[in-house]
Parts: structure tokens; C-alpha cells; sequence
């Protein structure tokens, strides 16, 4: 019933094997530094192994009902990613050290989840895809300010053109004025690539904005030199 396909990604660092017939991933990688182990369906994450924190993650909210994944499902994906970076090691052997293909991220946006109330929770959302290879880093500030409390990040999505997307996500309470910042790291770039957003720009609470009132300010104080001008000029000759 399922068919699987298997993918061999470029210069064999991360490869992938998916079923098409269900639109149901796993996706596994490795490089010499990073891993990946993911189920996803219809590209949603279901579960994934964290390798950092040392356990399986499924992070779908509480009113998706979750499938049930094994104990032992977090050893079994350590040991396929052990499996797969040595085999990393014996492809590059075979291949001679073919040097590996560098995309840096096409896309970097950020944007709120909803739309922005002033002291209403939020989330803000930093998406970077076109990468090859996975991953990035991305960090995020608050009025210049490193922030770390309240920010994820999923791990690297396949395209169907072989680069990655990531999705970084940070919590926060919009208050007039704050700029935020999310930069992103990536192998190929030599600067982190940076996108801001700020609380004011986008809020579409405060009417016509500012901007407005200085320009109707602008036009009618001119007015006002003009007709003064006119009648003082007037007031001369009468005079
Ligand atoms: C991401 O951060 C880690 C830890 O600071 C670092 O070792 C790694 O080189 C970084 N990756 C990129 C692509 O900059």
C-alpha cells in the first residue's frame, strides 16, 4: 500500500525519503554537525526528535489529536542519524569530497501571526526558505536587545526544489513603538540577514497615521502665510 521513494539529496548531505502517497514525511539528514529526524503530514510537523534537548517533540496544539508514537521512538531516531552521518562519511569518501552545494536563504520575511492590538498577546513569525543545506540560526531582538524567552524554532522543511524553509516564532506583547528584529545565519552567507518590524508601522489602529495630520498641518500653515502675504501686500497699497 505505501510506496517509498527515496530521495538522495546533493552531494549525499542530506537525504530524505518520503511517501508521496499520503502526503505523510519522515525526513531524516544529517550533516557533520546537525541532524534531523521528522514525521510530518501535509507539511505539519507531528513529531520530531529534539537533539538538543534530548527528547521527542510533538508540537501540535492540544485540540489536534495526536498520534501515538512509540518509547522508544527518540533512540531510534538517534541511531538513524548516527547511521547516516557515518554514511555521509563513506559517500564523501566515494565521491572524493565533492565540495557541497551552498544556497543562502532567497526569502526572509516577518510578520505578526495576528493582527496587531496594542498589549494583546501575539506571535511573531520570522519564515526563511531557499536554504541548502539546513540549518539556520535565527535570533531575534527587541529594541535592539538580544531576546531569547519565548522563541522557537521548527526544524528545516524540504521543497520540492531541494532547499529548506524554517519558521522561527517569537511571543510577544505589541507596545507602541518596539522594534523587532529576527536575523538569520546560514553557511553561505557571510553577514546574518536581517529583517525588522516595528509595532507602530503596522498597526492599523491608529487611523491615518501621523504622517497625515503633519502634512494637513503643513498645507494649512502655508495657506496662512500666503493669505497673510496677500493682505499685507494689499494693506500697503491702500495705504
Ligand atoms: C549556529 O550556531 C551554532 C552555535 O552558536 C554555531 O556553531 C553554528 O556555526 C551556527 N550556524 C550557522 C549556519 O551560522
Amino acid at each position: 500500500m505505501m510506496k517509498m521513494k527515496l530521495l538522495l539529496f546533493l552531494s549525499g548531505v542530506l537525504w530524505v525519503s518520503a511517501d508521496v502517497l499520503h502526503q505523510d514525511l519522515n525526513i531524516k539528514g544529517c550533516s557533520d554537525s546537525d541532524g534531523e529526524f521528522m514525521y510530518a503530514l501535509d507539511g505539519e510537523e507531528l513529531w520530531y526528535a529534539d537533539f538538543k534537548k534530548g527528547k521527542g517533540v510533538e508540537p501540535q496544539p492540544p485540540f489536534v489529536v495526536h498520534s501515538s508514537y512509540p518509547e522508544g521512538m527518540y533512540q531510534f531516531a538517534v541511531g538513524d542519524v548516527q547511521i547516516c552521518r557515518t554514511n555521509l562519511g563513506l559517500r564523501r569518501k566515494a565521491m572524493k569530497d565533492i565540495p557541497l552545494e551552498r544556497d543562502a536563504p532567497s526569502n526572509l520575511v516577518i510578520y505578526p501571526r495576528d493582527e496587531v492590538e496594542l498589549g494583546e498577546k501575539n506571535i511573531l513569525v520570522c519564515h526563511v526558505s531557499g536554504f541548502y543545506p539546513a540549518p539556520v540560526n535565527v535570533s531575534w531582538t527587541r529594541n535592539g536587545q538580544k531576546v531569547t524567552e519565548g522563541t522557537s524554532i521548527n526544524v528545516p522543511f524540504p521543497s520540492k526544489d531541494s532547499s529548506f524553509t524554517q519558521i522561527s516564532r517569537l511571543q510577544f506583547v505589541p507596545q507602541l513603538g518596539d522594534i523587532y528584529s529576527c536575523s538569520v545565519e546560514h553557511l553561505a552567507l557571510e553577514e546574518p540577514m536581517t529583517r525588522t518590524w516595528d509595532v507602530e508601522m503596522d498597526n492599523p489602529q491608529s487611523g491615518p497615521g501621523p504622517s497625515i495630520f503633519c502634512g494637513v498641518g503643513l498645507t494649512i500653515g502655508l495657506l496662512g502665510v500666503a493669505v497673510g502675504t496677500f493682505f499685507l501686500i494689499k494693506g500697503n497699497e491702500c495705504s
